[in-house]
């Protein structure tokens, strides 16, 4: 259908004067006895078009007015009787899509929870038009900084054999139905499609250090998948993951490229998605867009683990669950390190090897290994890197420490006998980068269909 674009209608000054035609759906709709005003939208930008009908020349039929009816619309462009923008004095307006009055967006400021259950519709409202649009602009900055700074975009597989955080939290996939008689779970795997128990990959990053071994510096972007029982705020099931991975590299070099990467998608957010900015500033995170520059342009903290613990056992008496040297860290100590004691992302570094994965460069201190995360406030935890074990020895140490099947790693350990050097990479959430910049609280609301424990609407 020949029509405009309500972003370009709305800004275009030198349209006004000119006949134009746009499509778009019925967002609000008020009217005095001379004069009716409808609010459409297309998804095009955050501002709606607002159309003008003089009703003396005009009969708006009921159903053109109706919340969510989809309309098409000739008319002449003028400049707004308020701002700065364009109107459309319409001239015909023609019904493409009714929308009966049962259409759950109703002009009242609908809960999120609400919103929640009905996906499929969510994103005609402001909030989700916003998200949507900040996540597709910061995947473009995602290309961009990488190609830039000469990585290759690599994809690694999504069906894998091997759990590559070693924690037994993937999804299994098979063509097979539970069978009872398998004498034992390898008989019964050897059945199966691939003849070997196969997974939906929780990383691509095993993957991604064969790539980095000979491209150099490599990402990936794309699905990772966790079976985690962790119904939070933060997680989700299927969720979207940049993984870069550089040769030749230390644990120095991986905090200064997950601190560039950060800002530099940062500023493209506050650059490309100011519109959007100033509706989440207002609605959702007061200040957002003031705590973004100062974030943008300032230095991120680094602590080591055994510096944060010494700072977060002082406070134990504030916490559910007390630390001291060697435990994880939750989600409360990481928000209070974040936001209470350095009040700006900070990466925590060296952390225990128990509690880390086995590939991670293990220190000389024989305790700890050269691990990051990177903890934002508002959020905890948004960034999980290392440098990587490079020696073979060690690593077979660690994966026999850890009572790993061997077999399953060969081409990972060949890794450290042609020519290993070394190398590291980190893992970003990217609906957790979502989540920073726009300031929404729940991971399920920065993602089109959530996937959770019991949720798969
Ligand atoms: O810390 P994680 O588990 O690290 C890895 O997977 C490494 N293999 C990354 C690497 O070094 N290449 O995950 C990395 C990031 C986390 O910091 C978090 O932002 C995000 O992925 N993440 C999740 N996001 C949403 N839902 C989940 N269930 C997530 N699990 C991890
Ligand atoms: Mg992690």
């Amino acid at each position: 259908m020949k029509h405009l674009d309500i972003s370009e209608a709305l800004t275009d000054q030198t349209l006004r004067g000119q006949t134009a035609v746009v499509c778009g759906w019925v967002r609000t709709y008020r009217e005095s006895a001379q004069v009716a005003f409808l609010e459409l939208s297309d998804g095009s930008s955050l501002p709606r078009l607002q159309v003008v009908v003089d009703k003396s020349k005009l009969d708006v039929s009921a159903e053109c007015t109706k919340l969510g009816a989809a309309l098409a619309v000739r008319g002449t462009l003028v400049g707004a009787y308020k701002g700065e923008g364009n109107e459309l004095n319409a001239e015909r307006i023609t019904l493409i899509g009714a929308c009966p009055a049962e259409y759950p967006i109703q002009k009242k400021r609908t809960t999120l929870d609400f919103l929640r259950t009905i996906p499929h519709l969510r994103l005609r409202t402001n909030t989700f038009q916003a998200v949507f649009r900040v996540r597709s602009v910061a995947a473009q900055a995602i290309h961009r900084y990488f190609h830039a700074h000469g990585y290759y975009y690599v994809n690694t597989p999504l069906i894998t054999a091997s759990d590559c955080e070693g924690a037994g939290e993937m999804f299994r996939v098979t063509t097979r139905p539970w069978d009872a008689k398998a004498a034992s779970a390898e008989e019964y795997y050897k059945n199966d499609f691939f003849g070997v128990k196969a997974g939906l990959s929780v990383s691509g990053q095993l993957e991604g250090e064969v790539a980095a071994m000979a491209l150099g510096k490599i990402y990936t972007f794309g699905p990772s998948f966790r079976a985690e029982n962790s119904n939070t705020t933060r997680h989700l099931a299927e969720f979207w993951h940049i993984e870069p991975e550089i040769a030749f590299a230390e644990l120095p070099d991986v905090i200064e490229i997950a601190e560039d990467l950060l800002k530099y998608l940062i500023n493209a957010v506050l650059e490309e998605c100011p519109e959007e900015l100033k509706f989440f500033d207002s609605f959702v995170e007061k200040g957002l867009i003031e705590k973004l520059t100062h974030v943008a342009g300032s230095d991120f903290a680094v602590c080591t683990y055994t510096d944060a613990i010494g700072i977060l056992e002082k406070e134990n008496a504030r916490f559910q669950f007390p630390v001291h040297w060697g435990s994880d860290l939750q989600s409360e100590h990481e928000k209070y390190l974040t936001e209470k004691v350095f009040g700006r992302p900070v990466f925590v570094t060296d952390y225990p090897k128990e509690i880390k994965s086995f590939y991670m460069k293990q220190n000389a201190d024989g305790k700890t290994v050269a691990a990051t995360d990177l903890l934002v406030p508002g959020i905890g935890e948004i960034i999980g890197g290392s440098e990587r074990e490079a020696d073979y020895g060690k690593l077979v140490a660690a994966m026999d420490a850890r009572k790993m099947d061997k077999s399953a790693y060969k081409q990972y350990l060949d890794l450290r006998i042609f020519g290993s050097v070394p190398h590291g990479g980190f893992g970003l959430g990217f609906e957790r980068f979502v989540m920073y910049v726009t300031g929404m609280e729940n991971i399920r609301d920065v993602t089109l269909f959530p996937r959770s424990v019991k949720n798969i609407m």
